[in-house]
């Protein structure tokens, strides 16, 4: 599943060293809006749960843990997450909860992109503080060994600049704290909605008529020239494109209907991801969470070591 342009990153910063990344930007922006960078399948693991409840670095933190260790921390969550204090959980508290977590990351990111790139310090960054410290090397003097790369560099210094004047919004060409936000987590802001739907055209859209029909949008996640008959997740992929993304039917998404893929109005990762934890866990089904029913499941809402260490151990056992 990897994106277009992140591909394209990679392929550059293999023989571009002065390459300084900033990897989750380059990620196709529709990804980003997702809590978790894993793939939500729970009959293969928790990841995605875990990112969601955590957060993508203190979810790391947990799987070093002892399963003792993470149930006694997860106590202290749940006592944190039942604001009314009446020792339930609702999914409307998990939801407040998984938002807090989400809004903290993504505050933690800008701050470090900030320190990056706000090289005068005056806690507002200018597009020529980013541009330079991110694309310098082509206005620079320094010689590209391949014009090619020269050129995606350039259409992807275009493409940045093109969102920063989105996220700009007085015009200056310099981002507020907050303006940097809407440049770096687009998908965060409501006003950046026009600026992601265009980016994703462009990057799914191969035949260049502004829409993506269902060729382009599985050609987005699965390489079709690999000689093997389609997989059945590819075959479910198409059949959800049908259904569920080509929504008037003509055989293609057009702006509005990648909209409502990428942005839905109606559907939103952190409720479902509330209700979901919720109704997994909620054994006497009276719609709310004991901590009891919490650590008895703690294995979805968070990781251990352990965990992985018992993964490892089934993985050598079918090796032999
Ligand atoms: C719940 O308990 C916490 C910690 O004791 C306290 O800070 C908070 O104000 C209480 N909330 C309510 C709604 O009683
Ligand atoms: C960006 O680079 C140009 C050319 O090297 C330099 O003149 C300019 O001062 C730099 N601007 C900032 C904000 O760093």
């Amino acid at each position: 599943m990897k994106t277009l342009s992140a591909f394209l990153l990679l392929v550059i910063c293999a023989s571009w060293v002065m390459c300084k990344p900033t990897q989750e930007k380059k990620d196709r922006v529709h990804h980003g809006k997702d809590l978790s960078d894993h793939k939500h399948d729970d009959s293969n693991d928790f990841q995605y749960d875990h990112e969601a409840f955590l957060g993508k670095e203190e979810s790391k933190t947990f799987d070093q843990l002892t399963p003792e260790e993470s149930k006694e921390r997860l106590g202290k969550i749940v006592d944190k997450i039942d604001s009314d204090n009446d020792t339930y959980v609702t999914a409307s508290e998990i939801l407040a909860w998984i938002k807090i977590v989400h809004g903290r990351w993504v505050s933690e990111n800008v701050d470090k992109q900030m320190l990056l790139f706000d090289k005068n310090h005056d806690g507002s960054v200018a597009w020529e503080e980013y541009s330079n410290q991110t694309y310098g090397h082509l206005v620079g003097e320094v010689e590209f060994y391949d014009v090619h790369d020269k050129d995606t560099y350039r259409k992807m210094m275009k493409r940045d600049e093109r969102r920063f004047q989105h996220a700009n919004k007085d015009g200056d060409m310099i981002a507020t704290r907050e303006e940097f936000t809407a440049f770096l987590h687009p998908e965060e802001f409501d006003y950046m909605k026009d600026v992601v739907i265009t980016e994703t055209i462009e990057d799914m859209d191969k035949n260049g008529d502004g829409l993506v029909d269902v060729d382009e949008y599985i050609g987005d996640m699965y390489n079709s020239e690999v000689d093997e008959p389609e997989p059945d997740w590819v075959k479910t992929e198409r059949k959800q494109f049908l259904d569920f993304r080509d929504l008037n039917k003509d055989g293609k998404m057009d702006r509005d209907e990648i909209s409502q893929w990428i942005l839905p109005h109606d559907y939103n990762h952190a409720d479902m991801e509330s209700k979901h934890l919720l109704y997994e866990s909620d054994k006497d089904k009276d719609d709310k969470l004991s901590k009891a029913e919490v650590l008895d499941n703690w294995n979805m809402f968070v990781g251990s070591q352990a965990t992985n260490y018992g993964e490892d151990l089934t993985r050598r056992h079918d090796e032999f």
